[in-house]
């Protein structure tokens, strides 16, 4: 007997397949991005898309060379592993052209309770208090220089 002799549905069934295929290949070839694969399982073209993007952090070390006095201060301070764009935001226009852009002071309110507002997420040795407590709404820097916090090494205002 003719083993093949039904066997049309399973070459039509075949051919189903390699239509799937073929489409597949058609689409993936229009939705890949093309530089996709050059460096392994990533979008090549990415790295210059995201190496063209404005600098927008300075580094502190920029900060550093102009505003030595600062860099002094804070140097012996509780905060010297705090970096200044960490409290003064990304200021990369203003070291670049400090007389035209001019950075606005941070507020106090806002930025150390960032840091310092009592958490049982915090690591229990981090310095942490509550604000309506601690100061009451009395500004931070009336107290503390926020260069050098620790008011009982010598870092009052
Ligand atoms: C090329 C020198 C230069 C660099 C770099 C520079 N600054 Fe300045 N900065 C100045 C000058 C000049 C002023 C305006 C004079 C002043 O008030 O001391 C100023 C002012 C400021 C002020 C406002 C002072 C005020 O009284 O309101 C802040 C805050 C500041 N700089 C922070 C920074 C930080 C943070 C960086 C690093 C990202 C930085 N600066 C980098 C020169 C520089
Ligand atoms: C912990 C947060 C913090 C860090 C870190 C910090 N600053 Fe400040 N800085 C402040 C605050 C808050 C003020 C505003 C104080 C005020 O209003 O009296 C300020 C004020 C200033 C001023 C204005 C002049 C003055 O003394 O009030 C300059 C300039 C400045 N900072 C530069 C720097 C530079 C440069 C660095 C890094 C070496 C730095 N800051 C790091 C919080 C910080
Ligand atoms: C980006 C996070 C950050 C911000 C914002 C910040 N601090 Fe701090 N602060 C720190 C770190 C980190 C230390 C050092 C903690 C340590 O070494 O145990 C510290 C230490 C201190 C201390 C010393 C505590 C002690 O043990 O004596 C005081 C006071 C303090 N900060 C006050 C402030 C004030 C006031 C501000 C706002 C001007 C501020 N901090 C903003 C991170 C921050
Ligand atoms: C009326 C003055 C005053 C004001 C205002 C004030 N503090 Fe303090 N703060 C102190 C004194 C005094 C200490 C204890 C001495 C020290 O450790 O520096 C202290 C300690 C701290 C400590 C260390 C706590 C610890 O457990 O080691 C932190 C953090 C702190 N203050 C943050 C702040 C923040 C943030 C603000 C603003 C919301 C603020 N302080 C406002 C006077 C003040």
């Amino acid at each position: 007997m003719n083993l093949f002799k039904d066997a049309g549905h399973l070459f039509r069934f075949a051919g189903l397949f390699v239509i799937a295929f073929i489409a597949f290949l058609v689409i993936r070839g229009y939705v890949v991005p093309k530089s996709f694969g050059k460096y392994g399982h990533y979008r090549a073209a990415a790295i210059d898309e995201i190496a063209a993007l404005p600098i927008k952090y300075a580094g502190h070390q920029a900060c550093e060379t102009c505003h030595t006095d600062i860099a002094t201060v804070k140097g012996k301070g509780m905060h010297a592993h705090v970096n200044c764009e960490a409290c003064h935001g990304a200021l990369a226009a203003h070291a670049n052209d400090p007389a035209s852009v001019q950075p606005v002071k941070p507020d106090t309110a806002v930025l150390c309770v960032r840091c310092h507002s009592a958490s049982a997420a915090r690591p229990k040795n981090f310095p942490q208090i509550d604000a309506a407590e601690h100061s009451n709404g009395v500004p931070c820097e009336t107290c503390h220089n926020p260069h050098s916090p620790a008011i009982d090494a010598g870092g009052a205002k």
